[in-house]
């Protein structure tokens, strides 16, 4: 019979539950947009997001913290990039609408990066994961859908 020794037993409890954090968003089917490049890069930042959750939620390294979000930032910045490439390249009737929101994302990002680099603390329910959240729910699952619903569509 395998015997663990106490001491043991709870460094592996403690272990686990402090690389064990609770992901902000999962990647799910339900979040692809039909467009392979775009869907690829949404996957990435899912990713990317809960990476820099998982530093905010552990890392008392603000350094660490403050590589997480510039490259958040930067990877964020080449998919709009990417994203309003495609929507110029088809012509897309609501191009100004889905660049306006880009412009809006980025501009609450950086305000909540430099309100955290001013020496701002996190919390669980920090402005920037709140940011983040808002456009994987709600930016992907509406706004990149029906750009690409109507791109695939001729427009
Ligand atoms: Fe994939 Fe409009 O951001």
């Amino acid at each position: 019979m395998l015997r663990i020794r106490p001491e043991k037993l709870l460094l592996a409890i403690v272990f686990g539950a402090f690389t064990m954090t609770k992901r902000l968003c999962e990647w799910d089917d339900s979040l692809l947009i039909g467009i392979e490049e775009l869907d690829y890069e949404h996957k990435v930042l899912v990713e990317d997001i809960n990476k820099l959750h998982a530093e905010l939620t552990h890392n008392t390294d603000r350094s660490v913290i403050v590589k997480c979000l510039g490259d958040v930032h930067l990877r964020m910045q080449a998919h709009f990039a990417l994203e309003e490439h495609v929507m110029k390249e088809n012509k897309y009737a609501f191009f100004d609408e889905h660049k306006r929101e880009h412009d809006e994302f980025l501009e609450d990002y950086m305000d909540c990066m430099m309100k955290f680099l001013n020496g701002a603390e996190v919390s669980s329910k920090n402005p920037i994961e709140e940011c983040l959240k808002e456009w994987v729910m709600n930016h992907i699952t509406a706004s990149d859908k029906k750009m690409s619903l109507m791109v695939r569509d001729g427009g």
